[in-house]
């Protein structure tokens, strides 16, 4: 057995100490395996995962399939570069508009998918003179320069400035003030259909349909960035679908290869020219082993039926968190959409994590004061019960000790 899987949690933690830079609060325990819902540590303790790999394990950790196809894909054509046509990556690029829409340029994460999106925007403004990008607050759009500077939460601006300039900041949710931001320099607007970062917010009725029409309206380009809210995430395959606003753009990460790096941008077919040759590339983008497990990842959500599954446990979720709230007023407001669940506390909901942590179930908090789950869309009502009864316990305890 290789010596280092062997090492200790503490032990672990000594070696990222001396060797890695500190630019993440890590809980204090290194997990070793995962397996589905599940996940384990280095001493061996099981935890069920409602947030697994922060979206990305979209159908939960090690799907048998897509470990699978990444062996058989190993075993052909790992990396090639994209000077070449790739079977994998023309037949998930398939997969994927054949689903939404237009044609897909490939990278590795959210945020450079968010970059390619902001470039085609204003790749395509420019012949009109238009390059300004309104983005919403409390919205997360990456951690590169320009995604940071689109993301409209200050904390994350401090000490990296000058910012790139060009975006605009508009309050969520309130249509009259995009419409007055938007003028003939505006290049695109771009928003989560449901904000992630921002604590599982959901549009108001009619509000994505009314950006879409004051981006028409202005001649500007509207942006989904459903790094979180893509690949059935939200019980459809793209969040979009929910509302029936279709974007102009859409960026998609996180879950869309089950867990293995890879990010897509989709656009309309007629704005795809004006990311002509040379303008724009990613050397690991629709990489043969990445787009393999991507692939793999929709014939097993749509083999094994996974956007009603998460349809349903989303229902089971509202229905225990709503029984929930009439015994434990803490609870505010409970906003979900498939495997996208926000549960609104009037206390802080970070204490929460580690609670339910040492109860063997993983969990976020975000905002102060939103406990959110993303769990796999293969979920079972089991574990869906399992991990409510916990966070249920830990909310009651907080509850009683914030009296
Ligand atoms: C909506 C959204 N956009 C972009 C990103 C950035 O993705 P990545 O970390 O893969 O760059 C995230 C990550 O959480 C996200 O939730």
């Amino acid at each position: 057995m290789d010596p280092a899987a062997s090492m200790s949690s503490a032990d672990r933690i000594a070696q990222f100490d001396k060797y890695v830079i500190p630019n993440y609060t890590r809980y204090p325990i290194s997990l070793v395996r995962g397996e589905g819902s599940h996940c384990w540590d280095a001493e061996g303790k099981r935890y069920l995962d409602l947030f697994p790999g922060w979206g990305c394990n979209i159908i939960g950790h090690c799907p048998p399939k897509v470990v699978q196809a990444i062996k058989d894909q190993a075993e052909k054509l790992i990396h090639m570069p994209n000077t070449w046509y790739m079977e994998p990556q023309g037949d998930f690029a398939e997969m994927l508009c054949t689903r939404s829409f237009g044609k897909a340029f490939f990278c590795n994460s959210g945020a450079e998918a968010n970059e390619a999106a902001i470039k085609l925007a204003r790749l395509h403004g420019m012949k009109e003179g238009r390059y300004r990008i309104i983005t919403f607050e409390k919205g997360f759009h990456g951690r590169t320069l320009a995604t940071t500077a689109a993301t409209a939460q200050p904390k994350f601006h401090e000490g990296i400035g000058p910012l790139v300039a060009g975006f605009k900041y508009s309050p969520y949710g309130d249509l009259d003030a995009v419409a007055e931001l938007v003028d003939h320099e505006t290049a695109a607007i771009m928003i989560e259909p449901i904000q992630g970062e921002g604590g599982v917010r959901i549009p108001p009725d009619g509000y994505l349909a009314g950006l879409r029409r004051i981006a028409d309206e202005n001649g500007c380009l509207l942006i989904f960035d459903e790094v979180q809210t893509g690949m059935g995430r939200t019980g459809t395959w793209f969040g979009y679908q929910q509302w029936d606003v279709k974007p102009d753009i859409l960026s998609l990460a996180k879950g869309i290869a089950a867990g293995v790096a890879c990010g897509a941008m989709i656009c309309r077919t007629e704005l795809a020219p004006d990311l002509r040759p040379g303008m724009h590339a990613s050397t690991f983008g629709g990489n043969p082993l990445a787009t393999a497990a991507g692939i793999a990842t929709m014939q097993t959500i749509e083999e094994d039926n996974l956007l009603e599954n998460a349809t349903a446990m989303s229902a089971r979720y509202r229905s225990h968190f709503e029984q929930l709230q009439q015994e434990l007023p803490v609870i505010s407001q409970i906003r979900n959409r498939g495997m996208m669940v926000g549960v609104e506390l009037t206390i802080p909901s970070t204490p929460a994590v580690g609670k339910c942590m040492e109860r063997g179930v993983l969990i976020n908090a975000t905002q102060g004061t939103t406990i959110r789950l993303l769990p796999a869309l293969n979920i079972t009502a089991e574990e869906v019960d399992e991990g409510f009864a916990v966070i249920a316990d830990v909310i009651r305890e907080m509850a009683a000790e914030a009296e």
